[in-house]
């Protein structure tokens, strides 16, 4: 493949996906993007407008004018904003929109890195076919869940691993289904089941499936 190097890092809801792609892009001195942040940005600019998700035209407005550095991390991280992004993502439109942004962002990394790690749901897939190295990250539900709810501990009282549950089945459930790119591996990505590994393992286990491709790619780059 000839151009900048890209790591696409697709999976399910709180599969850690993430994490293990900031981790690369550490480790490789690539940029990163995590794309599910696009859409969430979108989701909060609908909300904030007084519209409605579910709605296309809503969204599209939002997504045309999404401010990409004027974040606001704890309000989009919340699991209502992810929700309400996982709806937002299923309009044909704003995917055409934030396509665009993803793929100038794999063309000319940011600071003139060599490459780029991408994670989201649909960039081994769709966003970027020719991915130098493609990863489809899952666990179980329920270590998905009871991984959130860790995490939660730490900042809310006391978080219902219950209704985590129901909400990353149902977001999961959304992403599968809906028309325009689902949720689902490409062909080529190498699965990665979380399930059984910590963070450490993960990263492990992640690199040594990446490491190859990148390191045969990065031969070719001046
Ligand atoms: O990864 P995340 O939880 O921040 O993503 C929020 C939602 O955005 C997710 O439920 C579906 C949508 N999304 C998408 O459709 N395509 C992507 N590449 C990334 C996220």
């Amino acid at each position: 493949m000839s151009g900048p190097i890209v790591i696409a890092v697709d999976g399910t809801a709180a599969s850690g996906k993430g994490t293990l792609a900031q981790k690369l892009a550490e480790h490789f001195s690539f940029a990163h993007l995590d794309s599910g942040s696009l859409y969430r940005l979108v989701a909060l600019g609908v909300v904030d407008a007084g519209g409605n998700p579910g709605n296309e035209t809503d969204a599209l407005a939002a997504a045309r004018a999404i401010d990409v550095n004027g974040r606001d991390n704890v309000r989009l991280r919340s699991a209502a904003v992810g929700d309400a992004a996982s709806i937002v993502s299923a309009h044909p439109a704003v995917r055409t929109v934030l396509l665009k942004f993803q793929r100038d962002f794999a063309a000319h990394p940011l600071g003139g890195a060599k490459g780029a790690v991408i994670d989201g749901r649909d960039i081994g897939s769709i966003i970027c076919p020719d991915a130098t190295a493609k990863l489809f990250v899952d666990a179980t539900p329920d270590v998905r869940a009871h991984r959130r709810w860790l995490e939660l501990t730490q900042r809310r009282a006391e978080p219902d691993e219950a209704a985590i549950l129901k909400e990353i089945e149902e977001r999961d459930r959304r992403d599968r289904e809906r028309t325009a790119s689902p949720l689902k591996p490409a062909p080529d990505a190498l699965l990665l089941d979380t399930t059984h590994l910590d963070i450490d393992a993960a990263f492990a286990a992640a690199l040594a499936l990446v490491k190859p491709k990148v390191e045969e790619a990065l031969k070719a780059v001046p």
